[in-house]
């Protein structure tokens, strides 16, 4: 079979949070710079996309996701000659960029809005959704941010609310507005044309609200005690049908370079973010699939329902992706334990699909408990979920910080960075970090890994998730192990024989036969058949 795949189809994607990454001058955050440092590492590891979270112009009201100047690099992390050597650099080794592109809202201290809240008539009012107060002067609707409280902010001078989804100085921007979508596909082609190979798109799915700006209703399945942000259905701000057209046009701007990828942040259920492939137009390459991170239950039926569920809903021509965690998403490691945290790791390492992992997954770092006085996340301080625990420094050594920073960083550090860390693990034969460098290495190797058929087998065992990899004659077996006990399994079904590749204790090899298949607990397999 010749390779008809694209680099973000094959490609295996990290997520870098470039607070949290790699400090290059001790002034406790990480910077481009840093990261250039770190790509030998990246290199090593086997990943070949990167994905950077927000590295623009921003005052950090959001730390990156409130922009204030969408071409120019926020002067924590470095200049623009610092971006432009990252670039280089990566090209050079065969590594792909992905940028973070947040349309949804800017900064309050953006330009536009600095302009656009001067005046009731001044020609970038609409560039922002400003509403007259309702009747008793309290704010025009009911729409709720996701930070906490009410989405709109009364701004007194002229006398109008403005609508924030999320914190108050990310006003959202009016994508009804034509010039306000020519300047945002201004900004793609501005990165475009230096040679970015991609954008992650933040929110893609709140681009357009509800016209009537219509009261969202309320939600009769949300328990009492779930936070007021739930108690709604987000009917007229979330997943409007005219977000459809923005999101091809906007595919329109990606296509006209060559081979460029549109991966959309979209938090919705399958039957709905699969529209967002586009239907009788083209729009996101990748709309991102959360259902790994939103498990309520880390079982082998629950995540094979999924599994199953995602690959027959996915349209004939939709390329999958699977996601464990990323920097607003309590850590894996954290969620199911370090034991089952491997079992995740092959389980997106060995899925259909394009893999994302998130920085320090690779360690099994974990959430850190955050004190109350260094809370900084914005939807921590005012929300009901803060999160900074999973956004902690990167843990690379021993040494006072981690190799992280010289001085204290600007989240803590876990308790267990000296011995969870790059250079204790690498070395060690049997470590999360190996196990990872290994999955991503058979990934490449193996067509059937990289983009093989899946098919999940039967068995009946209840602690068992199975599934197969086929690609003309090679033929991959996964078999999972998602309970602290040992399992006995006859998967004579798929064949008789295999030979390991790989096992999540990373302490066998050799021939095995498929009638009597034995797991340890907590263990993971991936078999070549034949
Ligand atoms: C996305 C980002 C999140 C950010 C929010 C607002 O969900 O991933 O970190 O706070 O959008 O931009």
């Amino acid at each position: 079979m010749t390779e008809l795949y694209r680099w973000w189809q094959t490609g295996v994607v990290y997520q870098i949070y470039p607070r949290s990454f790699q400090d290059s001058n001790a002034d406790g955050i990480g910077d481009l710079p840093g990261i250039i440092t770190r790509l030998d590492y990246l290199q090593w590891l086997g990943v070949n996309v990167i994905w950077l979270s927000p590295i623009f112009q921003s005052p950090m009201a959001d730390f990156g996701y409130d922009v204030s100047d969408y071409t120019a690099i926020e002067p924590i992390f470095g200049t623009m000659d610092d971006f432009d050597r990252l670039l280089t650099e990566m090209h050079r080794r065969g590594m792909r960029l992905m940028l973070d592109f947040v349309p949804n809202h800017t900064s309050d201290a953006h330009r536009w809005f600095v302009e656009s809240r001067a005046s009731r008539d001044n020609p970038k009012r609409d560039w922002y959704i400003w509403r007259d107060p309702a009747p008793d002067g309290g704010p025009p609707n009911n729409w709720l941010s996701y930070f906490g409280g009410s989405a709109w902010q009364y701004d007194a001078p002229t006398r109008q609310y403005y609508l924030h989804l999320f914190d108050v100085k990310q006003p959202d921007l009016n994508w009804r507005n034509l010039d306000v979508r020519a300047a945002m596909y201004d900004v793609l082609r501005f990165w475009f044309d230096k040679g970015v190979d991609g954008f992650r798109v933040d929110v893609i799915w709140l681009l357009i609200k509800d016209a009537e700006f219509r009261d969202n209703p309320p939600n009769p399945d949300a328990p009492p005690d779930a936070p007021p942000r739930e108690q709604q259905l987000r009917v007229y701000t979330e997943d409007q049908p005219e977000v459809h057209d923005v999101i091809a046009e906007m595919r329109q701007v990606f296509d006209a370079y060559d081979d460029r990828v549109m991966i959309g942040e979209i938090y919705l259920p399958y039957a709905r973010l699969m529209t967002y492939y586009g239907s009788s137009a083209k729009e996101v390459h990748l709309p991102f699939n959360f259902a790994l991170p939103l498990l309520q239950s880390w079982t082998a039926e629950r995540v094979r329902a999924v599994v199953d569920s995602y690959e027959s809903q996915l349209p004939a021509d939709g390329w999958p992706n699977w996601v464990l965690g990323n920097h607003d998403q309590s850590r894996y490691a954290t969620r199911v334990g370090q034991a089952q945290a491997r079992i995740a790791q092959m389980l997106l390492l060995t899925l259909r699909g394009t893999p994302t992992c998130y920085y320090g997954d690779e360690l099994g770092m974990e959430d850190v408990a955050i004190p109350l006085e260094r809370v900084v996340d914005p939807s921590g301080l005012h929300g009901d979920y803060g999160r900074d625990p999973e956004r902690t420094p990167m843990q690379w050594d021993a040494s006072p910080y981690a190799g992280f920073s010289t001085v204290e960083p600007w989240l803590p550090l876990a308790d267990d960075y000296q011995t969870r860390n790059v250079v204790a693990q690498r070395d060690d034969s049997t470590s999360m970090l190996t196990l990872v460098r290994r999955l991503i290495a058979l990934r490449h190797d193996y067509l059937a890994l990289r983009v093989g058929n899946y098919r999940s087998l039967h068995t009946d065992n209840a602690a068992i998730f199975a599934y197969l990899r086929v690609a003309d004659e090679q033929q991959v077996l996964v078999v999972l192990n998602f309970a602290s006990a040992a399992q006995h399994l006859d998967l004579s079904s798929v064949g008789t024989t295999g030979t390991l590749l790989c096992t999540t204790h990373l302490d066998d090899s050799g021939s095995v036969t498929l009638s009597k298949l034995a797991l340890r607990p907590d263990e993971g397999v991936v078999i070549v058949l034949g």
